[in-house]
């Protein structure tokens, strides 16, 4: 049993005030179908990086094979025939190992380099993220691919994905890691039951910390109080004052000052451990969108369009009608022209020469807000970015942090930003613009579960209008109005 040993791994970046990994002991059997899950900005991908000998840390770890990361561009270079059966599981076409990588789509791009990390032979792969490019089908096509291979750890945000691929759980949680022989959604479902009781847990200690709270406010009256006995028991007095009654006011505010101080610290104390039983409960604050209302009810209407990119036809028969406040989901498979048509509307499709023909109404003066779905050209600071999108900085910064962002962090660079920080920062400049339209290119990808049902509430809740593709189905049933399907 070929076994990667941890311990006392301690690891932050440096300048970070965050510490990732406090303390670490763990153990992980190299043949697990391992899932590595947890928050956006937990350490995932940095944990991949640890294994790999690329940062330096205190602590040992011990026992790790020849591995090979996924995405990698850089394809090993692996026997032909090895790599056409892989893709051949896949359900792929195996010539596009002949292909050059940017004429591929996002999906096959996927596939090709995943048949690469399994064609190897004795190499462990640490899988990170692979579905954000794939299609349904796809999704289901590389779920059934890694099931039916042992020994690898995977990084996803999808829990169906991980519950069908993977045996094992690995949980960065707010407090550590957590280790379990089970798939996800069962670990998931006994931290629901737990959470539930830490959550009544907390609200009874909460209870108990304010009534202590209230005897600490008593106190400190009473403490006031004997202050005044103090004061008069020194003041000077008009007349000869009874030597007795000095004593006694002296002596009283003594016992009283005595008495509040040590009530005071018991009090303290009690906080104290209270406090410290309070459990750290995974939460999501509540985001808002303020859109603009265009006078037009029907902002876009395209009747039988065809879509172009450098003159080549990508698709056609495109009929849609978009309606004031309606959201509505773009559906089809990978390569399909969902982004195509995004970029079109959102009109920066002339840097990539795309263009239409057909029957085409975009009410003028419409007001369009466009989160697109990759973040690569994300740069320099959050200030700057800001600026260039003309987005009031102090309400992207309130945004920022509600999705869970430190202070210091809003100082970084982009690029030192994990991924679903990075999809943050879109998704956050484009709720700061009051829009007519809102454009949004697989806005979840990326994004953990939690930040993806309180962005699935936002949208569903507001009366914004929106176009979007997203392969998350869970969310585009619960907020789309209606759906368009490419074929
Ligand atoms: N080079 C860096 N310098 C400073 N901080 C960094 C750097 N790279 C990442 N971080 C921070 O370390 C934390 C962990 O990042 P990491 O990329 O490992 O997270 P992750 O769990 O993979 O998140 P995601 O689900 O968003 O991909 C994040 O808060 C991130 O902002
Ligand atoms: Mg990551």
């Amino acid at each position: 049993m070929p076994l990667i040993n941890i311990k006392n791994l301690t690891f932050g970046y440096d300048g970070s005030e965050q510490t990732l990994f406090d303390d670490v002991t763990i153990g992980i059997d190299t043949t697990w179908r391992l899932a590595l899950a947890g928050r956006n900005g937990r350490g995932k991908t940095t944990f991949f990086k640890l294994l790999r000998g690329e940062l330096p840390y205190s602590g040992t770890i011990s026992g790790v094979p020849e591995t090979v990361l996924f995405p990698n561009e850089d394809l090993p270079d692996i026997e032909e025939w090895k790599i056409r059966k892989e893709l051949n599981l896949m359900g792929a076409d195996p010539d596009i190992m002949w292909r050059p990588m940017d004429t591929l789509s996002g999906g096959e791009r996927t596939k090709l380099m995943l048949a690469h990390l399994f064609a190897g032979d004795g190499i462990y792969p640490l899988i990170d993220e692979p579905t954000n490019h794939l299609d349904r089908t796809g999704r289901e096509t590389v779920a059934e691919y890694l099931s039916s291979k042992e020994g690898f750890i995977l990084i996803s945000h999808d829990r169906e994905f991980l519950d069908r691929c993977c045996d094992h759980t690995l949980m960065i949680t707010k407090t550590g890691l957590e280790l379990v022989a089970s798939d996800f959604s069962t670990w998931w479902d006994n931290n629901e039951q737990r959470m539930e009781s830490e959550r009544s847990r907390n609200e009874q200690l909460k209870k108990e910390m304010s009534a202590i709270d209230d005897a600490m406010k008593k106190n400190a009256k009473w403490a006031s109080k004997a202050e005044g006995f103090k004061n008069r028991a020194n003041a000077p007095h008009k007349v000869a004052e009874d030597h007795f009654r000095r004593t006694y006011e002296a002596e009283k505010a003594r016992k009283l000052m005595s008495l509040s101080k040590n009530l005071q610290k018991r009090n303290e104390k009690k906080l104290e451990e209270k406090q410290g039983l309070l459990r750290d409960i995974e939460k999501t604050e509540t985001l808002k969108i303020t859109g603009s209302e265009h006078h037009n009810r029907t902002p876009i209407i395209l009747k039988d369009v065809s879509l172009y990119r450098y003159g080549e036809k990508i698709c056609e028969g495109i009929d849609l009608t978009v309606k004031r406040g309606k959201k509505i989901s773009i559906q089809g498979p990978n390569g399909s022209g969902k982004s195509t048509l995004i970029k079109y509307l959102a009109g920066t499709g002339e840097e990539e020469g795309i263009t239409a023909e057909g029957d085409i109404y975009i009410a003028p003066g419409l007001k369009i807000s466009y989160a697109g779905q990759d973040t690569s050209m994300l740069e320099g600071s959050l200030s700057d970015l800001a600026a260039e999108r003309g987005a009031d900085k102090t309400l992207f910064s309130t945004i920022l942090v509600k999705m869970g962002f430190t202070k210091e962090m809003l100082y970084r660079d982009v690029t030192c930003l994990s991924l679903g920080q990075k999809k943050c920062v879109m998704i956050a400049l484009s709720l700061c613009e009051q829009a007519d339209l809102y454009l949004w290119d697989e806005p979840l990808n990326y994004i953990d579960i939690y930040m993806r049902k309180e962005i699935e509430r936002l949208v569903r809740d507001s009366g914004i209008t929106m176009i979007f593709v997203e392969h998350d189905r869970a969310f585009a049933e619960a907020v789309s109005d209606c759906e368009m399907s490419f074929c």
